[in-house]
């Protein structure tokens, strides 16, 4: 199989009540880890490029690793998808260099002026055989390179999905219910503490799901800042030097829940982040004399296919959907 598009993923999780992980892509040992699961578990996947991370390891690069996959994983519908698009420009040079998703993130913008940028990446994407993912509404954390404070973030208001749609012609709408960017979801004062003393966040607004849900039937759903943040991860990272207080993600349970809905695509990036450098943090500390870059990034590489095999089977729903 060769790279696929999301069309079929979506309609496929859509109809079957899951969801499709997309993970974030960085280097050969992420593309490994997640692809290997995947494989394994027989489960549809998206491998998403943000803008960072194409200038961290170059587009070509990240391109050839994700077609290595394709071959070593042919049972598989596995997708190479732009994450946070914010121009025309990355889009087509995304859409021109092999990539069979993108995303343009003109949330920041206004509604008209996202609607013109939108339209504009569908044209030329549509033309290209290549599918957009818009947003409407703004997450807390990091998007675009512009910080947005906790308290801050706007939900997506369910009165404009259709309109948006429909003008855009974009294939999947991202939508803000209460997700987040990054390991630090919440500040302690919008959470509550279980007793262990870790923090609960508000739940997800189940009520603007189903809204959005109403007025666009049929159509996929995608949830940005879905890390759950794994408190064994964050108890690694703390226990062997690092410093990571307060860390909190979006409860699996929840996720769980909006894949059985509308929602088809499901974006974790930080919690390959605090697998990794969780066991890498460890393998320093059982190991000081080690220094074999192969001998710390195998523990990391299987940390980050364990955590992507229990999405998959706990959290997304999609093994055995390849
Ligand atoms: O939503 C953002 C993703 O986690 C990508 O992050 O821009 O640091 O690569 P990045
Ligand atoms: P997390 O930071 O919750 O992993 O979100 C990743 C994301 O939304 C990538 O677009
Ligand atoms: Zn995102």
């Amino acid at each position: 199989m060769s790279l696929v598009t999301t069309t079929e993923m979506f309609k496929k999780a859509y109809d079957g009540g899951y969801a499709v992980g997309a993970f974030n892509v960085n280097n050969m040992e992420i593309v490994q880890g997640i692809t290997e699961a995947a494989g394994e578990l027989k489960s549809p996947v998206i491998l998403q490029v943000s803008k960072g991370a194409r200038a961290y390891a170059n587009h070509t690069y990240l391109v050839k690793l994700v077609e290595a996959a394709v071959i070593e994983n042919p049972e598989i519908p596995i997708a190479l998808h732009l994450d946070h698009g914010d121009t025309f420009e990355l889009c087509k040079s995304c859409i021109d260099g092999g990539f069979t998703s993108v995303m343009i993130d003109a949330s920041s913008k206004s509604f008209e002026d996202n609607i013109a940028l939108t339209k504009q990446v569908v044209e030329y994407a549509h033309d290209h055989g290549v599918v957009v993912e818009a947003e409407l509404g703004t997450l807390a954390g990091i998007e675009d390179e512009v910080v947005v404070e906790s308290g801050k973030e706007a939900y997506t208001r369910p009165e404009e999905v259709e309109e948006f749609v429909s003008r855009t012609g974009c294939d999947s709408l991202a939508i803000a219910i209460g997700t987040s960017h990054g390991a630090y979801k919440f500040t302690a004062a919008q959470c509550t503490r279980n007793e262990e003393g870790i923090l609960v966040p508000p739940p997800l607004r189940f009520d603007v799901l189903e809204e959005c849900i109403k007025r666009l039937p049929g159509f996929p759903i995608v949830l940005h800042g879905s890390s759950s943040v794994p408190q064994e991860f964050v108890k690694m990272v703390n226990e062997y030097g690092g410093n990571m207080p307060d860390a909190v993600g979006i409860p699996e349970e929840q996720l769980r829940k909006a894949a059985t809905l509308a929602v088809c695509k499901i974006n974790i990036d930080s919690d390959i982040r605090l697998a990794m450098t969780g066991n890498i943090r460890k393998y320093f500390a059982e190991h000081p004399d080690h220094f074999d870059p192969r001998q710390y990034l195998k523990p990391a590489r299987q940390a980050v296919k364990d955590m992507v095999a229990h999405k998959i089977k706990y959290v997304l729903g999609s093994d055995g959907k390849a």
